[in-house]
């Protein structure tokens, strides 16, 4: 597999690389040995360093939403490996809240500007400037991949989510224009959108909490849905089949694969 992919001595950013999803990620590209930067507010727990050989693993502490940290990435990654093939846009929150409360005034589950503004920032502005600086050296090489993590309620809406949705739909449209943009310099963007996944770093107690609340369910419930009967496959997706999907999309075997975002939902449309 590692060989049929030939991504060894590639150099991928993997943004939000120590926790859930782009965790998964990191240990996949590593397997198939390439050389990953890991950009994260949050360095990786050890036993990432341990998958990795000599070399293998540059960790730079991150935040995607400054310039000058995330041009530091790209100044680090060319230090160190001369060269950026692949940027995976991964790192994310979400915070779910209402449009309206209509239960009580100024209600902590309503959408303020605050939690607008921190989801667009990470979500939509983090994925501009990665793309952005990672873009100018693919662009100047005449060869890179750009995967950004979207999500299917980007494109579904996602009662109690609607912030989210948005900013995730925002990447429907990047990956859409950029690839536009970017093919006539052998630039691929790419996308893909998970639906319900095993339990990641995102699903904490509070956002289960807010979540339940958007949909006037308890948390208990909203537990039981998370593998419910809207999904054809009947179960949660695992962390490493979405990796798998990155790490085929960042190979030269999706080297006709550009613009579009590939739902990874195990069928699951609505909801
Ligand atoms: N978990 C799911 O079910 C699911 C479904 C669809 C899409 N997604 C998307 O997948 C991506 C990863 O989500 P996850 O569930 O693995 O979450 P997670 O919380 O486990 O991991 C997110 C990582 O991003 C990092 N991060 C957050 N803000 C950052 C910032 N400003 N700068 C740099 N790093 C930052 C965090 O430190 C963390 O390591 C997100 O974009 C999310 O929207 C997740």
């Amino acid at each position: 597999m590692s060989e049929w992919l030939e991504l060894e001595g590639r150099t991928v950013i993997v943004t939000g690389g120590s926790s859930g999803i782009g965790k998964a990620v990191v240990e996949a590209l590593l397997e198939n040995n390439a050389n990953v930067v890991l950009a994260d507010l949050q360095e990786p727990q050890q036993e990432l360093y341990d998958k990795a050989n000599d070399d293998q693993l540059l960790f730079v502490r991150t935040n995607v939403t400054e310039r000058s940290s995330v041009e530091n990435i790209v100044n680090e990654a060319k230090k160190k490996y001369g060269k950026i093939d692949v940027l995976v846009n991964n790192a994310g929150i979400n915070i779910p809240r209402l449009l309206v409360d209509p239960k009580q005034d100024e209600s902590q589950f309503e959408l303020n500007d605050a939690i607008f503004e921190k989801m667009v920032n990470i979500n939509q502005k983090g994925v501009f400037l990665c793309s952005q600086a990672a873009g100018r050296e693919m662009v100047k090489a005449g060869k890179g991949v750009i995967v950004n993590m979207v999500s299917e309620s980007g494109l579904e809406g996602s009662e109690g989510q609607s912030a989210y949705a948005a900013t995730k739909a925002a990447i429907y449209s990047f990956t859409r224009s950029w690839a536009k943009e970017l093919g006539k310099y052998n630039v691929r963007v790419v996308g893909l959108a998970p639906g319900i996944l095993e339990k990641t770093g995102l699903r904490t107690p509070a956002y289960e909490e807010a979540l339940a609340y958007t949909r006037g369910i308890t948390v208990q419930q909203l537990r039981q849905g998370y593998t419910n009967k809207s999904i054809p496959l009947k179960r949660d997706g695992k962390l490493s089949e979405v990796a798998d999907l990155v790490v085929f999309l960042s190979s030269d075997r999706a080297s006709y694969i550009t613009g579009t975002t590939y739902n990874i939902a195990g069928g699951k449309t609505r909801g």
